[in-house]
């Protein structure tokens, strides 16, 4: 090649990227006009999967969009291992279309996304939800939701298998709770506490949340905050338990039941995972203590021979119906408190997961109304790198029931409201420097928690205490 040659192929180098660069700016600049001055942002957010009512073969979507977007679709297929998600094809992946709605709720004023105390204007904002059945138990799936023309980032779901639990084989799960905030900073450290318990649970079956996602139910931005900066909640099945905070909203952000709409729709439901019976309870639907008709149904569901036939009998609540600080002596808890403690000893109850009061607790194992210490016996042992304190009641007929509070996963840890009342058998109550997530490890002889604080500036986590009841 000639020096002039070069020189013109040079020149011709030099007017084509130029040419590229005008192109590409004239796209963006249209593209933002074409928006009202901001990007184009109308993908699928606050994307959540729970069970349907059979966790082995059916899973509910829901998602949010901005408004304007008509469809709702899941597609999703089969894979080997979670690791396939990290480069999805769904050329060919199975594909279920649900429901649209409109849904009317507020975010914050413009330049006060960040305050606790913004001034909120009206939004009207698209719920997309989706039931799928026919699914494969003991299976991983790869999915992602969309309108057919936007989608989001792909996703990894499990179905339960559907062998028992046995000596040596079970499952494990993660609780959290209390993730309560209003700005993002509050959200970001809320993330950090999920990711922090991601990690310690990589192959978590599905994770609890414990109620009051949010501090102000009306604030759908504190939501997007909520359920979409914790990047790995996509990846998890979610167990939702009604809080204070959310009350109305909670469905609408909740995909509960299956399209016959048979269970979950007054926010309390249950389900088996394995042969472990979860009875999820909302405190929030009677005027006081639990409605009468949220007490028959729950009495109905302990007395199912899923609940009698369980390994392990697990409630899930929101308030505390027994504790020692903060909310313990308040009059709707005192309520709570008469009304659930007969019957969870009735039915046999193993362990009652609460949250509400902010702080770490674990009651022994109480029977007649919390009054009476049901004895143990217990031993140390090392299991899953920590110090397990194992717990085996005396007697195997009236074993019973243990309170378990393994404290928030968010901003708000309460410093004092200790409550001197003897008549509460408190085996720990200790107040936390930080937020807390909890891993449970289930087998057919051992139910057992692990429960962690996380720094709020480095997110390293610390041990706060490990126990377990055995058979
Ligand atoms: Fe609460």
């Amino acid at each position: 090649m000639n020096h002039n040659s070069k020189k013109n192929t040079l020149i011709l180098g030099i007017t084509l990227g130029v040419a590229l660069l005008v192109l590409a700016a004239v796209f963006i600049v249209f593209g933002i006009m074409k928006n009202g001055g901001k990007p184009a942002a109308n993908g699928p957010y606050d994307i959540i999967v729970t069970f349907g009512d059979d966790p082995a073969t059916q899973k509910n979507f829901s998602w949010y969009t901005d408004a304007g977007s008509s469809k709702s679709f899941v597609q999703y297929y089969e894979v080997d291992s979670k690791a396939a998600a990290a480069k999805p094809d769904f050329k060919g992946a199975h594909q279920t279309e649900g429901f649209v709605e409109t849904f009317d709720t507020f975010v914050p004023a413009e330049g006060q996304e960040n305050s606790a105390s913004a001034r909120m204007e009206a939004a009207a904002l698209t719920r997309h939800g989706v039931f799928v059945d026919g699914l494969k138990p003991g299976t991983t799936y790869v999915y992602r939701v969309g309108d057919g023309k936007s989608w989001s980032s792909g996703g990894v779901f499990d179905t339960a298998p559907e062998a028992e639990v046995s000596a040596g084989d079970g499952f494990s799960f993660l609780i959290v709770g209390d993730s309560q905030g209003y700005t993002r900073n509050d959200f970001d450290l809320w993330a950090n506490v999920y990711g922090a318990a991601v990690n310690n649970c990589p192959d978590s079956a599905f994770t609890v949340h414990l109620g009051d996602f949010i501090e102000d139910e009306d604030n759908a931005l504190a939501w997007k905050y909520c359920l979409t900066l914790p990047d790995a909640l996509r990846s998890a099945t979610l167990v939702p338990v009604a809080g204070n905070k959310e009350d109305d909203n909670f469905l609408k952000y909740f995909l509960l039941g299956t399209r016959e709409g048979v269970t979950g729709l007054n926010g309390y439901y249950s389900f088996d995972y394995m042969n472990v019976h979860f009875t999820v309870l909302n405190t929030g639907d009677g005027s006081k203590d639990l409605s009468k008709a949220q007490l028959k149904w729950m009495r109905r569901d302990l007395e199912t021979d899923a609940a009698k036939n369980a390994a392990w009998r697990v409630v899930l609540i929101h308030k505390a119906p027994y504790s020692d600080r903060n909310h313990a002596d308040d009059s709707e808890i005192v309520e709570i408190r008469a009304q659930l403690l007969p019957e969870f000893e009735a039915y046999n109850v193993d362990v009652v997961v609460e949250a509400h009061d902010h702080y770490y607790f674990r009651s022994e194992p109480v029977r007649e109304n919390g009054s009476v210490n049901a004895g143990y016996s217990s031993e140390t042992v090392t299991a899953g790198g920590e110090q397990l304190t194992l717990f085996r009641p005396q007697d195997s007929e009236r074993r019973g029931v243990f309170y378990f509070m393994p404290g928030p996963s968010g901003v708000r840890q309460h410093s004092k409201g200790f409550r001197e009342m003897p008549e509460i058998l408190a085996a720990k109550s200790l107040l936390l420097p930080y937020p807390t997530f909890c891993r449970c490890e289930v087998t057919e002889d051992r139910i057992c928690f692990y429960t962690y604080t996380v720094d709020r500036y480095n997110y390293s986590t610390k041990t706060v205490e490990c126990w377990g009841i055995s058979r």
